[in-house]
């Protein structure tokens, strides 16, 4: 008895949540295309193939600085979509970005995708058809090789509903901040004697603030 109800329940939510994968909306509608504003210049690279972390790395021109202020240009085009239709933008995880790292798994159904962040879009509310945005990479963003992924979502669809998506081609990797500030060296060095404090105050900044 119990057990058919349990049954009954979930068949109902699963209607009820109506999951919508990917394939509802292949073949991708929009095209992306990154180019990248490195230290103020704007690199138009190759697409970085994600093969491995090597791959993308000897290409300095996708390599992303978060201190530096480096930025992302997202350009796309795509149908006009009907009235009040908006786009988001958000990182997609590459494969190796992703590997062995379940908070990160891809999932066919679209909201439950932690790969591509759909939870979490950098942008929401853009115009649909064609246009640009340039994101700028905050210290919150994971060091990572990542693509671009756009979800247009239908106006007043409850729960969430998409109607056409894109996903750029190119990779580009958002450089680890891998500097410890010269001050910290510096009174690492100095105040070696007190070695206990520093080193307390070392592995603070490491595990507290420079978080991944
Ligand atoms: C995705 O949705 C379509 C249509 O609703 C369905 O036929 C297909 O089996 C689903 N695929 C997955 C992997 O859930
Ligand atoms: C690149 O970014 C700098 C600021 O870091 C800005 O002044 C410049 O206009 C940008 N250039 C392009 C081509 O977007
Ligand atoms: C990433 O992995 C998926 C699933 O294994 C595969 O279909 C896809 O081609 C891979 N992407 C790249 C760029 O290698
Ligand atoms: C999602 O969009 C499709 C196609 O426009 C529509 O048939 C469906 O009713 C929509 N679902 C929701 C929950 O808005």
């Amino acid at each position: 008895m119990a057990r058919a109800g349990i049954l009954l329940l979930l068949g109902f939510c699963g209607l009820a949540a109506a999951a919508q994968n990917y394939s509802s909306l292949q073949p991708p509608a929009y095209t992306i295309t990154l180019s990248f504003n490195i230290s103020g210049t704007e690199y138009n690279p190759l697409p970085c193939v994600d093969l491995t972390n090597r791959a993308c790395l000897p290409q300095a021109s996708t390599c992303v600085s978060v201190p530096n202020g480096d930025s992302v240009i997202i350009r796309w085009e795509g149908p006009a979509g009907a009235a009040g239709n908006t786009l988001s933008l958000m990182t997609c995880f590459s494969n190796s970005s992703a590997v062995d790292r379940p908070w990160r798994k891809a999932n066919a159904v679209i909201s439950k995708d932690k790969k591509c962040n759909v939870e979490k879009p950098f942008k929401q509310g853009l115009p649909t058809g064609s246009g640009s945005y340039v994101w700028t990479p905050g210290a919150n963003t994971p060091p990572a090789i990542y693509n671009i992924q756009l979800l247009e979502v239908q106006a007043n669809s409850d729960p969430t509903n998409y109607t056409a998506m894109g996903r750029s081609v190119g990779f580009f990797q958002i450089q680890p901040i891998n500097s410890t500030p010269s001050w910290l060296l510096a009174m690492v060095g100095v105040f070696s004697c007190i070695g206990p404090l520093t080193l307390a105050g070392f592995f603070t900044w490491e595990k507290v603030i420079k978080k991944d």
